[in-house]
């Protein structure tokens, strides 16, 4: 079950919190390995996994809900050191004999918290006044024998309860949020003083072990890895090629959907650069036949994922020697797939090669699939792939085609290609590309009437998209400045031939999406 054994780990149970992969990230952002599963780990896996440390997420439910998450009470007696937080501390308080009371009203948002105790968890955080985040409705009513109040906030006469002899700890703020300015500070004490980790998780470290174990498993076969550019598959083409050099294969399907430039800088980064054998399809010409016609989104996408893996598949099969399919799930894809509340076993499949490796009996690689997002862009910059790629915009699969509303011909993308471009252009040397999720043109099937000189023109219009997000679940517009704007829509009505238009999308999500189709 455990596939990448790091020396020393903390084991997160997830009760349904929305913070739980926060409380993950803040541990790994201290250097500590740790990895979040349900709440109900039978106590024996618990065991085997030898955490240093235990913690208990938040989660939505009272310990009085009928049905509520319990986990194994024998874990808070193994002698490891448990921090409950929230639902996790009220767990523990009545799992160990203590009594929860059911509050009527919940308390939520910013709270300050006095320490009456300054045990290890504590160390070097102030003794009052401590600004800390709430989001509760129970309370703790009586602790569980052996503890202690530790400290105390208006709304909660029980913020945080200990009892150091056992190591156990619970507090009923949340340490992983940024509204708890002294979070980790407590986090840390958790991990180094009271469950004695040592920071050494690092992306060095991975990137190391991880050469390693794919050395191991490899042996002397062969691996493909489908390419598109995106960080995700370019980090792990680089670190299976450091690991396996020649025996990795990668595949690049040009779909003809692609932004200006990209297929070369592809081809120039992996291929000349880092020395990857790269298999290059140009596949635009039978893309854009398949698509002719086309104007419904949903039947776009799935021509072109069909598409995408008959092609995959053709030049997979001439590489006889391969045994392996490297791709590039990543950690949140992983703890959906676990988490009790998550939309179980739908382990998102990548780059639409989903049914792929059980046609072709190939064995899945997943290099990255203990790594949050902004780890694998460390890892990324550890193994020196260029910033651009770091820091790129996800991109759709679908890639222009749905970007272009309406009929997908190569007049029309190209110009999409060349408005997109000049907005990259002006996105990055205003300073907000690193500012924005996603920037980028879509073209509108409605012409206008314009001027150009002493003659009327009748064009079409494009509609410039900004957004900020954090995880594209919901997003809104960027406030780009009026100068940025300006010279975006200068440049793509003087130099893209075929537009006389260009409008700003101002529209959030939800209830708007951010693609347009
Ligand atoms: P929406 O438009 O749903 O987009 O707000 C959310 C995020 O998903 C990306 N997106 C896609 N990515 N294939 C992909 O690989 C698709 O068909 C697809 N549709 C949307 C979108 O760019 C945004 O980041």
């Amino acid at each position: 079950m455990f596939d990448h054994l790091h020396e020393e780990r903390i084991l997160i149970l997830d009760f349904g919190s929305q913070y739980t992969q926060l409380i993950a990230r803040r541990i790994r952002e201290s250097h500590v390995y740790c990895e979040i599963h349900p709440y109900n780990l039978a106590l024996e896996v618990i065991r085997a996994f030898e955490p240093r440390g235990i913690v208990l997420s938040g989660g939505p439910s009272s310990v009085h809900d009928e049905g509520a998450p319990f986990s194994d009470p024998a874990l808070l007696t193994m002698g490891v050191p448990v921090l409950g937080i929230c639902y996790g501390m009220q767990l523990m308080a009545q799992q160990l004999g203590g009594t929860v009371e059911k509050a009527d009203r919940r308390e939520y948002g910013p709270a300050v918290m006095d320490i009456d105790n300054p045990v290890e968890l504590f160390r070097d955080v102030e003794r009052e006044g401590v600004r800390v985040w709430m989001s509760h409705g129970d309370r703790i009513l009586e602790l569980p024998p052996g503890f202690s109040v530790l400290s105390r906030s208006g709304n909660s006469p029980v913020a945080a309860m200990g009892n150091p002899k056992a190591h156990l700890y619970g507090v009923q703020f949340h340490p992983e949020v940024a509204h708890t300015p002294c979070g980790k500070d407590i986090l840390e004490n958790f991990l180094f003083r009271i469950c004695r980790c040592r920071p050494t998780w690092t992306m060095k470290s991975f990137v190391e072990s991880t050469i390693e174990n794919v050395r191991e498993r490899v042996g002397s076969d062969h691996v493909i890895c489908a390419l598109s550019g995106g960080v995700d598959s370019s980090v792990v083409a680089v670190l299976l090629h450091k690991a396996i050099g020649p025996q990795l294969h990668c595949i690049f399907v040009n779909n003809g959907l692609l932004r200006k430039g990209e297929a070369e800088s592809v081809r120039r980064i992996f291929s000349d650069h880092f020395e990857i054998d790269l298999i290059y399809v140009d596949a635009s010409n039978i893309f854009l036949e398949r698509l002719r016609g086309v104007k419904d989104p949903e039947s776009k996408r799935k021509i072109i994922g069909n598409l995408f893996v008959e092609l995959f598949e053709q030049e997979a099969a001439r590489l006889a020697d391969a045994r392996y399919l490297a791709q590039g799930t990543l950690y949140p894809d992983v703890i959906e797939s676990v988490s009790f509340k998550g939309p179980s076993a739908t382990i998102k499949t990548h780059h639409n090669v989903g049914g792929l490796p059980e046609r072709m009996k190939l064995r899945l690689i997943e290099p990255l699939r203990e790594l949050f997002k902004d780890e694998v862009r460390l890892v990324g910059r550890e193994l020196g792939l260029p910033e651009r790629i770091i820091m790129r915009h996800p991109f759709p699969g679908p890639g222009l085609a749905i970007r272009l509303i309406g009929d997908v011909t190569a007049e029309n993308l190209e110009i999409l290609r060349e408005a997109d471009s000049i907005i990259l252009e002006e996105i990055e040397a205003s300073g907000w590309y690193e500012h924005v999720w996603q920037a980028f043109a879509v073209l509108l099937p409605v012409r206008s009437v314009g001027v150009m000189g002493d003659e009327r023109t009748y064009e079409q219009v494009v509609a410039l998209r900004a957004v900020e997000s954090v995880d594209a679940m919901t997003a809104d517009w960027a406030r780009l400045p009026y100068e940025v704007l300006q010279r975006i829509s200068n440049r793509i009505i003087n130099e893209v031939k075929g537009v006389n238009r260009v409008v700003y999308d101002i529209s959030s999500k939800p209830p708007s999406t951010i693609e347009w189709e």
